[in-house]
Formats: structure tokens, sequence, C-alpha cells
């Protein structure tokens, strides 16, 4: 489907990418985990949606699924009104040009035989056709746009480049194709700290001029700030709030989303929390209740009996908690 196409049938500021209900289970020693539980979100065009949480929370097999790289086991996605959900064969194919994933490690991304160009004239010839000097001129077009030197880096191997522009090889691939929507796993977290900060400004700028949505994946609340327009904090496969970004850092009301922030180095005044005990969750899919329970200061009997229900707590500002704390002034 066309950038056009997909701007009628989502214009901008309406919802791209809907979730609802997303389940994910894994075998594991003859049982199952619930890595994903009842995960419901929206991306609108044009919207960066940061995806928080800490290892093992479910974020990378959120980003998976919605790519369709994994099936869900149970629940519904749909990307520009399209049921994605179990799609198949050529439905699959088209959806993965609307679609592109941004890997952590660009380097296991990218085929270390083929030069930087032939990463790219491959996608822009499929998706856009045309003779060799107008996808010649694209692949140029593409590498500036990321920060390449088309001149300099067409003819080198991933190995050549550094890691930073490893990265942007593989952003300028996944635009090759002109997709609507991108899912960004980490993108920066193997880069040198210095140029971390130019690859995500990369990325914020993309998202303006092409009107594109992230679904944007970080352990790092800072940059889930900076990039996301609101951000969705995961426990244990689900989701404990979501708000706008500067609203969810400045005013957190849930106990583990202000535990996050008081980890988090870079200056949130949020009071540091003890907690109960820090032990791994449990994601067997036979637990009941608030997985965070057993680490929360403020969990009764009702939070290890049920999960509670999410609720808006201010416009726009989702939690799902029965004892939702004022947030301390910032
Ligand atoms: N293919 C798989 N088979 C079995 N279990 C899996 C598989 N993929 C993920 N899991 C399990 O699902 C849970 C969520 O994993 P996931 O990789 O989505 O977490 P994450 O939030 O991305 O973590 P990290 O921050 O470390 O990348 C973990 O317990 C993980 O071990
Ligand atoms: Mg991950």
């Amino acid at each position: 489907m066309s950038s056009k196409a997909i701007e009628k049938i989502s214009p901008l500021n309406q919802p791209l990418v809907e979730v609802k209900d997303l389940v994910m289970r894994f075998p594991l020693h003859k049982d199952w985990i619930r890595a994903v539980d009842k995960v419901s979100f929206h991306i609108d065009r044009g919207e960066v949606l940061s995806l928080v949480g800490e290892s093992g929370s479910g974020k990378t097999t959120i980003g998976r699924l919605l790519l369709r790289i994994l099936e869900p086991y149970r629940g519904t996605m749909s990307v520009a009104n399209h049921d994605i959900t179990h799609i198949r064969g050529k439905n699959l194919v088209s959806y993965r040009r609307m679609a592109q994933m941004i890997f952590q490690d660009p380097f296991a991304s990218l085929n270390p035989v083929k030069t930087v160009e032939s990463h790219l004239l491959f996608p822009v010839k499929k998706h856009r056709g045309g003779h060799i000097q107008q996808i010649n001129a694209v692949v140029d077009e593409l590498l500036t746009r990321v920060g390449l030197s088309p001149q300099e880096t067409r003819r080198k191997y991933p190995h050549e480049l550094s890691g930073g522009q490893r990265q942007r090889l593989a952003i300028a691939r996944a635009l090759a194709v002109e997709p609507a929507f991108l899912v960004a796993d980490e993108p920066i977290s193997m880069l040198d700290v210095s140029i971390r900060a130019g690859v995500l400004k990369l990325m914020n700028e993309l998202k303006r001029e092409f009107q594109l949505s992230f679904l944007y994946i970080t352990h790092d609340l800072a940059s889930a700030r900076y990039f996301g327009d609101r951000i969705m904090v995961l426990y244990a496969g689900k989701v404990m709030e979501s708000a706008m970004s500067r609203e969810l850092v400045r005013n957190p009301w849930h106990p583990y989303t202000k535990l996050l922030l008081a980890a988090t180095p870079g200056g949130y005044h949020v009071e540091s929390l003890p907690e109960k005990v820090n032990e791994p969750p449990d994601l067997s899919e036979s637990r009941r209740g608030c997985p965070f329970a057993p680490r929360c200061l403020y969990s009764t009997r009702e939070c290890f009996d049920n999960m509670p229900e999410t609720q808006e707590i201010s416009p726009g500002h989702f939690i799902a908690c029965y004892h939702p704390q004022i947030p301390s002034e910032s």
C-alpha cells in the first residue's frame, strides 16, 4: 500500500496501529509462560509510542508480534484498518512494506558480505522499480538522508563502517520501502554514548518529515521521553501505566513507574523508593492478581487476588492499580 493510500485511511493524528487484548505465551518446562498478557494500545499516524520496562517484561515480543514475526496466541492487531493478527503469504509480504523493524544490533541485522549499496539496491528496485539510474539516485538520496556520504560509503562493507553508520544504514534500508510504521527495538543501546543522540535525532527528523509512526522500545526513560510522544510502562507483560511522555515523567501514579523513575539517572525528581522484595516476576499462566504486587510497598490482599482494571486517572493518563500514589511535586 502506498503512503498516499495510508494517508487516506489513517489521517495524521488518527490511530494507525490498534492492538486489543494481545496475549503471547511461550512453552517453558512442560508449562507455559505469559510474556504478553492482554495488552491494548494504539499509535496514531505520525506518533511515537515509547515502550519501557525492565528486561523480560515483553517489549521485544510485542514488537515482533506487531511485525508478525510471531503469531499471537490471542487478541487482535490492525494497522491502517487492516487486520494483521493472522495474516500470511502475499498479504504478509505486502504488510512488511508498510511496517519495518530497526534492531538493537545493526551489525547482526546487516549482511557482512554485501556492500552498503547492495543493501539498498534490492529493496528500492523491488519496491519502486524504474531504470538503474533512477534506482541509483534513490539509493544516493536515502544514504544522504540518513547522514551517510554516498561517495564514501556505497562500496564499503558493514565492517568498514562505525556502529553509528551501520545503524544509519539499517534505518536507510527500512526507509527504502517507504513504510508508515517502524518498530525500533533499543536502536541506540549498543552504540557509543557519544553517537546515540545523533541517531535519535535522525529518527526524530524522519518521523516529522515522513509522518512515520514508531513503537520505540527502550530501557531508558530519558530517551523514551525525548523521542516518545507517549510512554507506556510494561511490567511482566502487563501495561501498568501510560500517558503523554512529559505527564508520565512528571506525574507518575503507579508505584512501579515511580520505582522505575527513581532508578533512572538523569534528575527525575521522584523520591527514591524502597521495595518489598526484588525478585523476578511470576510469568506462569496460573498466576493471579497484579504481577508487581510482591514487590509493591502498597499491595493488599486484593492486589494478589485480582488484576486491577485500567482507569483513566486524568485525561489521557491511564493506570492499572488499586492503590495509585499521588505524584510528588516535581
Ligand atoms: N522465543 C521465545 N521462546 C520462549 N520464551 C521467550 C521467547 N521470546 C521471549 N521469551 C520470554 O518472554 C519473556 C519476554 O521476553 P522479551 O524478549 O519480550 O522481553 P524484553 O522486555 O524485550 O527484555 P529485554 O529488555 O531484555 O530485551 C521473557 O521471559 C523471555 O524469556
Ligand atoms: Mg528486548
